[in-house]
């Protein structure tokens, strides 16, 4: 890949600055100036150094952010604003997209990223992705409602819901639940069919991540190496 295709691709600097550096000695590869930026490199093995610093490369993006009330996960939206209008505008020029979707009163966890083929993977229903969600409910859930939602419910549309698993708090009005699937809606559609209301829900893990409890609502931040290599080997 030329250098200024590389630094561009990483958000670092648009062609015209780095042939620009390139000509002054401030892009290093290998520890040699190298003053053509049309320069070839393997942006896994070399070691660039631009303008003192190094920049290392990364196939992709991941994001995790804490999804705040009112904002919607699509890449646009004509009415209200979007998750992605929470990020700087230098991550505008990634193609990033909302991993899944979730409601636009659902807080919590949302995985943006630029890997189509991986959101693909964790978005396929035959992957079966956990997803947990704490979440608060208009009723105390009985005992024989919980069994039912556990087993399979029949929603609205005909649709029977795969096993899930929920954990009760003390009162039975709130809990965690988890889902292998992700139907439109489907949480509360599950709790409006055993005549019950959902009044709040969170999404706190997703497939390996859990939501950094660091994080206020609006914010986020990279994953770390270590949740980066934990997703692209999930359910592989
Ligand atoms: N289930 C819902 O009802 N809404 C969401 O946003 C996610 C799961």
């Amino acid at each position: 890949m030329r250098i200024d295709k590389f630094l561009s691709t990483m958000g670092i600097a648009t062609r015209s600055e780095s042939s620009s550096a390139a000509r002054k000695g401030g892009i290093v590869v290998n520890g040699t100036p190298c003053r053509d930026a049309s320069k070839h490199i393997d942006p896994e093995k070399d070691v660039i150094i631009y303008c003192g610093r190094e920049v290392t490369y990364k196939k992709y993006r991941y994001i995790m952010l804490n999804k705040p009330d009112g904002y919607v996960s699509a890449t646009e939206d004509g009415k209200d604003p979007t998750v992605l209008e929470l990020l700087p505008a230098e991550y505008r020029k990634f193609n990033l997209f909302p991993c899944g979707r979730l409601d636009k009163n659902t807080l919590g966890l949302m995985l943006i990223t630029d890997n189509g083929e991986l959101a693909h993977r964790l978005l396929s229903p035959k992957h079966h992705v956990k997803k947990t969600y704490a979440y608060k409910s208009k009723f105390p859930l009985s005992e024989e409602d919980r069994i039912l939602l556990e087993a399979g419910v029949t929603l609205d549309d005909g649709y029977e819901t795969k096993p899930a698993q929920i954990e009760l708090d003390e009162g039975r009005a709130s809990g965690r639940i988890t889902l292998i699937e992700g139907k439109y809606h489907q949480i509360k559609r599950m709790f409006d069919a055993v005549k019950n209301k959902i009044t709040y829900l969170e999404r706190i893990s997703f497939g390996p991540l859990t939501l950094d409890a660091s994080l206020k609502r609006g914010e986020w931040r990279e994953l770390t190496d270590e949740e980066t290599r934990a997703l692209e080997e999930y359910e592989k």
